[in-house]
């Protein structure tokens, strides 16, 4: 099988990991570009991937099978669609979008377009989450009438000087808690 051309969009905290990622599995993927309009590509060894500062011309030039979108939470839909329009897979990092209407429509593209699409919710992969899921699944545990969830985090000050982390579509609920939401989603329904 070759390996999956895949390019990232937004090579910022955890663009550079997916960036790294891929690098270090070439038999499964090859870094075809990266896009970013603000990030220093010199900061990046990208193992002869290209770097473009816009990502339309980068997907237009490089027609990756694959895309990661790794853009801050309001970019997603709008990214998203580029690639339904192109026939471009994509895994979206959470949240899926910044708003419920932004996640309907972006929905209603990937159906129009067929193409296959995965959340960045890295953490329905662990597999202490797997097993727990497959104990309330089997009814293993009774039936699952309520769950009590506290959540609390503190992340550096400076993580909060990145502006867009700030504004709408941002905060710590659609940034951080989401994963929990969606571990709730995931296990209780
Ligand atoms: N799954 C996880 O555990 C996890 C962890 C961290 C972040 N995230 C998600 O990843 C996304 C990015 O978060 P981050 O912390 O890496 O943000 P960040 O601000 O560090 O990086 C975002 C990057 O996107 C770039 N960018 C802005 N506009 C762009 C455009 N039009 N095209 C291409 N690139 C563009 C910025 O220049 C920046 O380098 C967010 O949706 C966040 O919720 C997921």
């Amino acid at each position: 099988m070759n390996p999956l051309r895949i390019a990232v969009l937004g090579a910022g905290l955890i663009g550079k990991r997916h960036i790294q990622t891929i690098l270090a599995a070439p038999h499964a993927a090859e870094l075809v570009a990266v896009a970013d309009p603000v990030a220093d590509a010199s900061a990046f060894a990208l193992g002869g991937a290209a770097w473009f500062d816009d990502e339309k011309d980068m997907l237009d030039r490089v027609r990756p099978e694959a895309v990661i979108i790794a853009t801050p939470n309001a970019l997603h839909a709008g990214h998203g669609k580029l690639c339904c329009e192109r026939g471009i897979h994509f895994l979206v990092e959470k949240p899926v979008t910044a708003t419920l209407d932004e996640a309907a429509e972006l929905v209603g593209a990937v159906a129009d377009s067929g193409v296959k699409t995965l959340v960045g919710h890295h953490r329905r992969y662990l597999a202490a989450i797997q097993d727990a899921k497959r104990r309330i699944d089997s009814g293993e545990l009774g039936e699952l009438v309520a769950a009590s969830v506290v959540w609390a985090t503190r992340k550096p000050d400076p993580y909060f000087d990145t502006k867009w982390r700030t504004q709408a579509g941002g905060g710590p609920l659609l940034i951080n808690a989401i994963h929990e939401i969606d571990m709730l989603r995931h296990l209780c329904g």
